[in-house]
């Protein structure tokens, strides 16, 4: 068989480890041949390709990025898009293509496969908001990263009695700040799930600062948004392909909270260091099992289909089914949130008695 492979979208550790594990069980186990797209879907638009084999991709399994480089430019966006993917299909003799995407990606193999091109889909990104899949790699490096920030803001907060507030990424939810907040610690963790009430969230903190803790770390998902109502958000910034350009609401945050409080507080964004550097072991792993399945998924022309992690194991779901629906954050996770949050009088907590609720 001959395959052509490309990173599609924002990049996320782990890219390399599944270029290299396609591309070995390509060569290795079933001799076929790789074809790697620079820059997603404008290296097969454009003829930008370089022929990938084992020795290619040596060295690159610990390596954050993408070798092959990414972009968010899509066949759909041009008039003659769709001609010139079907001349690289042509001009290369591929049998399939695997795509490697985050939900952008996924609706565009999902159109392509519609059009009759053989494609399978490989879900990513930190976010790990794609449905389907419990997990996509990426996102335990990102939470790592988070968490090791977080551990060391907590002793400057702690010297300066000062509110933290730390700005994660995670555009419509808030895996990252939930998994690295409670990793972290952090006294509270703002979500998009659940609209924030920035009164509150300040009563919150002046209580728990007045009952002689000096110090307190925030964590604040990017895409997270005030209750209706409570204030207005800037207008945000769109880029070249209509994507939100997120980041801000920390700074947001943490002036309101100074301006309400009176207690110092300072704000630190994380921003694309989430996304940068070596993959931790898992995120390997998964890399790894995805490349081959996905290798595996083309050999048995599962046209279509996206590979995921179902109860540990390796599934293919049909990628129709996997987007436009965001995996959000929900049961025990958000239910945590809320139990370990400082308290303020009418709380009530699940499983908490009606008799102990503060007024
Ligand atoms: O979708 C993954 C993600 O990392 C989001 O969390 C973030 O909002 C976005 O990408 C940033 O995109 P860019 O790199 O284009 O600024």
């Amino acid at each position: 068989m001959r395959i052509g492979i490309l990173t599609g979208g924002g990049d996320c550790p782990g890219l390399n480890a599944v270029i290299r594990s396609a591309v070995r069980a390509c060569e290795v186990t079933y001799d076929s041949t790789v074809i790697g797209f620079r820059n997603a879907w404008a290296g097969v638009m454009d003829n930008d390709y370089e022929v990938l084999d084992v020795d290619r991709c040596r060295g690159i399994l610990p390596l954050g990025g993408t070798i092959l480089g990414t972009s968010r430019d899509q066949p759909f966006a041009h008039p003659d898009g769709l001609h010139k993917v079907r001349k690289a299909y042509d001009r290369h003799g591929l049998d399939a293509i695997i795509a490697v995407g985050g939900d952008g990606s996924m609706g565009v193999v999902k159109d392509l496969h519609e059009n009759d091109f053989p494609v399978v889909g490989v879900p990513k990104t930190i976010d790990n908001d794609i449905s389907l899949t419990e997990m996509t790699f990426g996102f335990q490096t990102a939470v790592q990263i988070c968490t090791d920030a977080i551990d060391r803001l907590h002793t400057t907060a702690e010297s300066h009695h000062r509110v933290l507030v730390v700005e994660v990424m995670g555009r419509h939810v808030g895996h990252i700040a939930i998994w690295s907040g409670i990793a972290g610690g952090a006294a509270m963790t703002i979500v998009p799930e659940e609209p924030f009430d920035i009164q509150e969230l300040c009563e919150r903190i002046t209580r728990r600062h007045g009952q002689g803790r000096y110090a307190t770390i925030v964590v604040v998902a990017e895409g997270a948004l005030p209750k209706t109502g409570t204030f207005t958000m800037p207008e945000p910034e769109i880029d070249q392909y209509g994507h939100q350009v997120l980041g801000g609401i920390g700074s947001i945050i943490a002036r309101e909270i100074q301006g309400r409080t009176g207690i110092e507080c300072r704000m630190t964004a994380l921003g694309h260091i989430q996304r940068g550097g070596s993959p931790v072991a898992f995120d390997r792993v998964l890399a790894t099992r995805f490349g081959v399945a996905a290798v595996e998924a083309a050999l048995d022309s599962a046209w279509g289909q996206m590979v995921a992690l179902q109860y540990g194991e390796i599934v293919r779901v049909p990628i129709a089914d996997a987007i436009g629906r965001l995996k959000v954050v929900e049961g025990d996770l958000l239910r945590i949130n809320t139990m370990f949050r400082p308290r303020i009088p009418g709380d009530h907590h699940p499983g908490q008695r009606p008799e102990d609720v503060e007024d």
